[in-house]
This record gives structure tokens, C-alpha cells and sequence, in this order.
């Protein structure tokens, strides 16, 4: 009798006991749970609803326009190449190449970011060499990689006899010269600007604790507290700094990467425009949005896998060596930054019939 209340009684306090724990862990796990969000919320933010410029509405004439323009070809000297040959509904607004391949199969110096939230980027290209995404689509026309033309005028020629005008006119009404190579930029710039990838991570930085699987809210703690967001922050979880590429070592040493002749020898990022030594091997970080999207990885694709790039990136830029787990886990918070393809982005428009 007594043993079997001596049982009985053991079993009662190890339930209690056990239950005790259960709400402390619970409790603990809500509250660990509520600290992450809160550090979350101090380094990224989530997608704004628009990327308008100030006073610049995006009105439908003008990213009509700015889609027709981004899928037509036959401005380039080839007649083969659009902003599209190389940002791709298929491969989430790049192009899954390594490098870039240009008019008559001409090999860009390096890897085709996406152009899905580029317009909140602080600058675009590797080096940020273009300020704006409007300016980027102008300065394309003469790169005599991507477009060749040898001239604006050459360009706006094209844009007239292609049948523009009319495009044209209705996206910039009143305005003398509507079809111009300023307005090619700005209607471009508009369609991009709509290009905005609300994904999981934003539901969660805006309170939605379960919008992320555990495995990803680990992986995120892991990129805070491994020093990834140092770097990779704000809305864009990237681009909004230039920072060194190999900090720890010369990056090609670990990334494989092989001489360039555009650069006579490796890239070295900013300095390539600036030609300033402190600037040398600095490239702007890219974003993270949508990057288990976009492989192949780096400015000149020498990381096939997004797990390879996140084991570069602890190596070259914080001396860390990740583990196994440590890798699954940040590579499952990158996929919470997927988000949709804009629908409007996918469909293909027609274009205008050539007059002649
Ligand atoms: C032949 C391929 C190709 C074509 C055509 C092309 N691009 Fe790109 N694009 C690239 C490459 C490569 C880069 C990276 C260049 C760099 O960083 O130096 C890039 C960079 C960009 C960026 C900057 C992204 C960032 O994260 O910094 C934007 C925006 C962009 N392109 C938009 C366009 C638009 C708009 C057009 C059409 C007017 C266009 N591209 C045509 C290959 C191409
Ligand atoms: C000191 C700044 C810095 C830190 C810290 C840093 N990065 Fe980067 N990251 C960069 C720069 C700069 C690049 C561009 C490298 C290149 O291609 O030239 C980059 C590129 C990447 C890319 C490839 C993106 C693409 O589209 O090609 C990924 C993925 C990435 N970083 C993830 C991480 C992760 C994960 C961590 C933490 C382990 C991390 N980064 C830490 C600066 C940093």
C-alpha cells in the first residue's frame, strides 16, 4: 500500500512537473520567438507597397509602354536582344547563365542580376556605375555588348519606324519630343518599378510569426548572428552598401574565378569605373529577394549552388566556417525571400508592326 502509493504519488509529481516544464519551454520558445522578430525588425524591413519616384506616377500608358519597350528586340544591333533575352520571366528576371551572352553572341564581363526589386537598390550594376533604373535602360542602348547601337539618335530612329510614336505619345502626353531615348528610360523604369516580390519574410517582419517554417527562422538567427546581415540588410536584405569581395583572402582563390581580359586580370568591381584604389575589389552587395531563385551565384556565376555561395560568403567575408546545418538552415530562410513572379511581368505583350 504504501509502495504503491509512494507510485503514485512520484508519477503525479513527475506530471506536474513535466507540465510545469511544458509551459515554461513554451513560454520560453514564444518569448525566444518574439525577441528573433524583434532583431528582425531592426535589420530588414519589409517590401514598401510602391518604388514610384517622388512626383512620378506609375500610370498604365507609361509601364505599358515600359513592358512593350523591355520585351522588344529589335533596337539592338543583332535585332536579338531585349532587357528580356537576359532578364527572363523563366529564371525569375535573370537569365541562369554564368554570364551573360550579348548581341552576336558576345560574352558579357559578368552575371545578370535580376531585375525584380532592383529599383529600390541604392545604385545599379556591381559597381554602381547607374544611379537609377532609368538611367541603367538609357546607357544599355550604346553598350556595345547588350545593344549597339552607336548612337541615341540611332536608337530613337529604330523606336520611330518600329512604330513607337504613338506609345510614345500617349505615356508622355503634351510633351514635344515624347519619343526620345530619356522617355525610353523613364517608361522602362516605371515597368520596373512595378516589379515588387512581397514573399513569407514579409508577412513575418510584419507579425506573422508563422510565415516562417522553424527550420527558417533558425536559418535567420543563424544569419544575424554569423554576421550575414552586417551587410545584408533593409528592405532589399542587400544593395545598400559596397562593401569588399574576399576579405579574409583573395576571392578567386575561393570562388575559382578565372582572369577577365575586360578587366586585364580579375574584376575588380567599383574601381573598374572609379579607378580609385580604395575602391578596389568593393562591389555592392547584391540583394537577397528571390536569390534561391537565381543561380548561378557572384558577379561572374562561379557559385553553382546557393549552399556553395552561403559557405563562400561566411568563409571569404567573416573567417567562419559553417556547418552542415548551419547551411540547410540559412539556406531555408533565403527561400522565405521567394516571392511570386509579378503575373504582369510573365505575360508577354504584343508589340507594335514595323511601318517601313
Ligand atoms: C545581354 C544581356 C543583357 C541585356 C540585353 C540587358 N541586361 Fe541588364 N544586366 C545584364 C548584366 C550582365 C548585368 C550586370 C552588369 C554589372 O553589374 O556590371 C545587368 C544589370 C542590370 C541591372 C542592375 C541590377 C542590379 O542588381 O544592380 C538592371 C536594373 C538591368 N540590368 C536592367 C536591364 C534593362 C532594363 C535592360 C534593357 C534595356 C537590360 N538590363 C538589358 C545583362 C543584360
Ligand atoms: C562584409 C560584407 C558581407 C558579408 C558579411 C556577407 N556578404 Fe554576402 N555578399 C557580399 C558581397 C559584396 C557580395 C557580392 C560578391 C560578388 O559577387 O562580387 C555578396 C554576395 C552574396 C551572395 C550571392 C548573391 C548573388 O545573387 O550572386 C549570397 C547568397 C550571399 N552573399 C549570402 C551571404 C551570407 C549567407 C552571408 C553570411 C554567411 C553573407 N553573405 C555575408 C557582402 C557580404
Amino acid at each position: 500500500m504504501r509502495k504503491s502509493t509512494w507510485v503514485f504519488s512520484s508519477v503525479a509529481v513527475a506530471a506536474v512537473c513535466s507540465a510545469a516544464l511544458l509551459v515554461a519551454t513554451s513560454a520560453g520558445a514564444a518569448s525566444d520567438d518574439q525577441a528573433l522578430l524583434d532583431k528582425a525588425k531592426s535589420l530588414f524591413k519589409p517590401l514598401p507597397e510602391s518604388s514610384a519616384l517622388e512626383n512620378t506616377a506609375l500610370t498604365p500608358e507609361r509601364v505599358a509602354l515600359g513592358k512593350a519597350l523591355f520585351y522588344e528586340t529589335r533596337v539592338s544591333s543583332d535585332g536579338r536582344q531585349g532587357c528580356v533575352s537576359c532578364h527572363n520571366p523563366a529564371y525569375y528576371g535573370g537569365d541562369s547563365l554564368p554570364l551573360s551572352l550579348g548581341i552576336f553572341g558576345k560574352v558579357l564581363p559578368r552575371n545578370a542580376p535580376t531585375v525584380f526589386n532592383t529599383s529600390l537598390l541604392m545604385a545599379q550594376h556591381y559597381g554602381g556605375n547607374r544611379a537609377t533604373v532609368e538611367e541603367q535602360a538609357v546607357k544599355a542602348l550604346t553598350s556595345p555588348v547588350a545593344y549597339g547601337n552607336v548612337s541615341y539618335e540611332q536608337a530613337e530612329k529604330k523606336l520611330a519606324t518600329l512604330g513607337y510614336q504613338p506609345w510614345f505619345d500617349k505615356a508622355f502626353p503634351g510633351e514635344a519630343k515624347a519619343l526620345s531615348v530619356e522617355n525610353w528610360g523613364k517608361a522602362i523604369g516605371a515597368f520596373e518599378r512595378t516589379l515588387l516580390t512581397p514573399a513569407p519574410f514579409d508577412r513575418y517582419l510584419k507579425g506573422d510569426t508563422k510565415a516562417l517554417s522553424a527550420q527558417a527562422k533558425q536559418g535567420l538567427k543563424t544569419f544575424i548572428d554569423t554576421g550575414c546581415a552586417g551587410c545584408h540588410n533593409g528592405a532589399t536584405v542587400g544593395g545598400q552598401s559596397y562593401q569588399k569581395f574576399g576579405i579574409t583572402q583573395d576571392y578567386w582563390l575561393v570562388t575559382g574565378s578565372t582572369e577577365k581580359e575586360a578587366f586585364k586580370g580579375y574584376d575588380k568591381g567599383r574601381f573598374q569605373d572609379t579607378k580609385n584604389e580604395a575602391d578596389a575589389f568593393m562591389f555592392k552587395v547584391p540583394q537577397l529577394r528571390n536569390v534561391a531563385m537565381t543561380p548561378p551565384y557572384f558577379h561572374d556565376g562561379t557559385a553553382a549552388t546557393l549552399p556553395q555561395a552561403v559557405r563562400i560568403m561566411a568563409q571569404l567575408q567573416l573567417g567562419k566556417q559553417l556547418s552542415d546545418t548551419q547551411v540547410a538552415d540559412i539556406v531555408s530562410f533565403l527561400q522565405s525571400l521567394t516571392g511570386a513572379v509579378p503575373a504582369d511581368f510573365a505575360k508577354a505583350p504584343s508589340l507594335p508592326v514595323a511601318s517601313h
